[in-house]
């Protein structure tokens, strides 16, 4: 199969819950945001607002509730103890439903999956936390987001603190059919 940098960010990129307490710079934030905003969206309507969340004690309130995201799905949290707030820097990707009423979620997740490859590209990991109901109206709450916007993820990033397993997929050959569905 052919192989080049692309290909390899995108199955080198894993999810990882916590982080070393180390800056990221300015410069790699700037990197990251800039491939948020070369993201692909309907008709260009590039919906979002991305919230770069640096203070500590914003980061903490969010880095708690990703924990908790976390936990309620794969139960993480209860063997480290640790939290996702130790993450230097936090994007939170808002989107605007009135600028792009049918695809506003899909242009939610390209931007962030985006900016995921991008952190991970700098030698950056991140961990992708989906919202919804509860924990997105917290969210929202915490960063004061105002009414009509939704936030489609929230993104830790920073230096990874362990070496994440690696990933697993099912193979193409389970998941590609050729020019009919029911080939
Ligand atoms: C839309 C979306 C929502 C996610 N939400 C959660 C979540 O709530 N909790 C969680 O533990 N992981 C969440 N993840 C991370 C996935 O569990 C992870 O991407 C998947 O297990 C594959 O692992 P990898 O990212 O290391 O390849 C989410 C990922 C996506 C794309």
């Amino acid at each position: 199969m052919t192989s080049n940098e692309v290909l390899n960010a995108i199955r080198g990129r894993r999810s990882v819950l916590r982080f070393e307490a180390k800056p990221v710079t300015d410069d790699e934030i700037e990197a990251i945001l800039e491939a948020g905003r070369w993201a692909p969206s309907f008709a260009n309507s590039q919906p979002w607002t991305f919230v770069v969340v640096r203070d500590e004690n914003t980061r903490r309130e969010l880095g708690q509730l990703v924990d908790r995201i976390a936990f309620a799905h794969r139960g993480h949290y209860a063997v480290s103890g640790k939290g996702t707030g130790d993450a230097p820097v936090l994007i939170a990707v808002v989107l605007d439903p009135v600028k792009d009423p049918q695809h506003w979620v899909e242009a939610g997740a390209v931007a962030t999956q985006n900016m995921a490859l991008m952190a991970h590209s700098l030698g950056l990991a991140s961990y992708w936390a989906g919202l919804g109901g509860k924990s997105e109206a917290e969210a929202r709450r915490i960063l004061g987001v105002p009414k009509g916007l939704r936030i489609a993820s929230l993104l830790p990033i920073g230096r990874p603190a362990y070496a994440p397993k690696p990933g697993e997929r099912a193979p193409l050959a389970g998941i590609v059919r050729y020019d009919r569905f029911g080939s």
